[in-house]
């Protein structure tokens, strides 16, 4: 466990969580940090000297369709080569095994969800009592980069094969009415999908909030965690560093998510 870590801190954690009936955990790229993707806003988050912010906006994707895709071709294929990490899974078997736990992600990499399979197909193979569980998906604020979007019908599925982005004519198309497809993902000045608000109503009810890996810096997300607060619920942080959450938070544990998270919720 991290030096900075009071054990007391890290107990009072464990039992606010445990006492919990309705836990929302609210997660972003530091979860996955540990997996090996960069996250947004870290030393390594630009690809080609742009910033994910000029990348992932409709005006960029009408400006040079090509040059998005071609983003989010290699966003897709580190993902593809990255493995959910021990936070991912501690959070899979917490939702797994309790009722009550909703996992929120502002993440697009599909590590909640693979965790979430993998623990399925454990317990499939050793848990025999009780009725048989669909594995807890997460909440996807902002999407999965293995999904697409016409741009012209609006059909919406589950996409995982390379993407071409040599030139405008190789970019996927809509298996319907073959339509330039975009990611299924939302973009900056999009208005968020029904998801939010499923967020919103679990967050009035949680009793406790586990934030982990975000900076907290994007709306509506980071407000997900003010409303658990304001609801009477209490704000637990796990980061390596201090985020405007950190002030209603009632344990902020500095370290990261892979270490952390396992000793909080096993
Ligand atoms: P950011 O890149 O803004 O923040 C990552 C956070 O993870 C920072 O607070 C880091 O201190 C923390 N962190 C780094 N390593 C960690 C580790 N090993 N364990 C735990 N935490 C760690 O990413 P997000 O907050 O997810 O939106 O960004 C929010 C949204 O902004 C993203 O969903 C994306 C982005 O632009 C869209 O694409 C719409």
């Amino acid at each position: 466990m991290p030096d900075d870590i009071d054990p007391q801190d890290l107990e009072l954690a464990r039992d606010l969580l445990s006492a919990a009936d309705a836990v929302l955990v609210l997660t972003g790229a530091g979860i996955s940090a540990d997996s090996g993707l960069a996250t947004f806003r870290g030393a390594d988050g630009l690809w080609r000297n742009h910033r994910a912010q000029e990348l992932a906006t409709p005006e960029a994707f009408a400006r040079d369709s090509r040059l998005v895709w071609e983003w989010y071709g290699m966003r897709r294929e580190r993902a593809a080569s990255c493995e959910p990490n021990d936070a991912h899974l501690a959070l899979a078997r917490l939702a797994a095994e309790r009722d009550g736990v909703t996992i929120v992600t502002q993440n697009v990499d599909g590590l909640h969800s693979r965790a979430a399979e993998r623990v399925a197909a454990d317990r499939a193979g050793t848990v025999t009592e009780g009725p048989e569980r669909e594995p807890a998906l997460p909440l996807e604020l902002h999407g999965c980069l293995f999904r697409v979007r016409c741009t012209r019908c609006d059909e919406r599925y589950e996409h995982r094969q390379p993407i071409d982005a040599s030139s405008a004519a190789s970019l996927p198309s809509c298996r319907s009415c073959s339509s330039l497809l975009r990611p299924d993902i939302v973009w900056f000045g999009e208005p968020l999908g029904e998801a939010i608000e499923v967020a919103f109503k679990e967050a009035q009810q949680a009793e406790v909030c586990l934030v982990v890996g975000t900076s907290a810096v994007v709306q509506p997300a980071a407000s997900i965690a003010t409303v658990v607060d304001r609801a009477g619920g209490s704000v637990i942080e796990v980061n390596p560093e201090p985020t405007p959450l950190t002030p209603l938070a009632v344990v902020s544990l500095r370290g990261g998510a892979a270490e952390v998270v396992p000793s909080l919720v096993s």
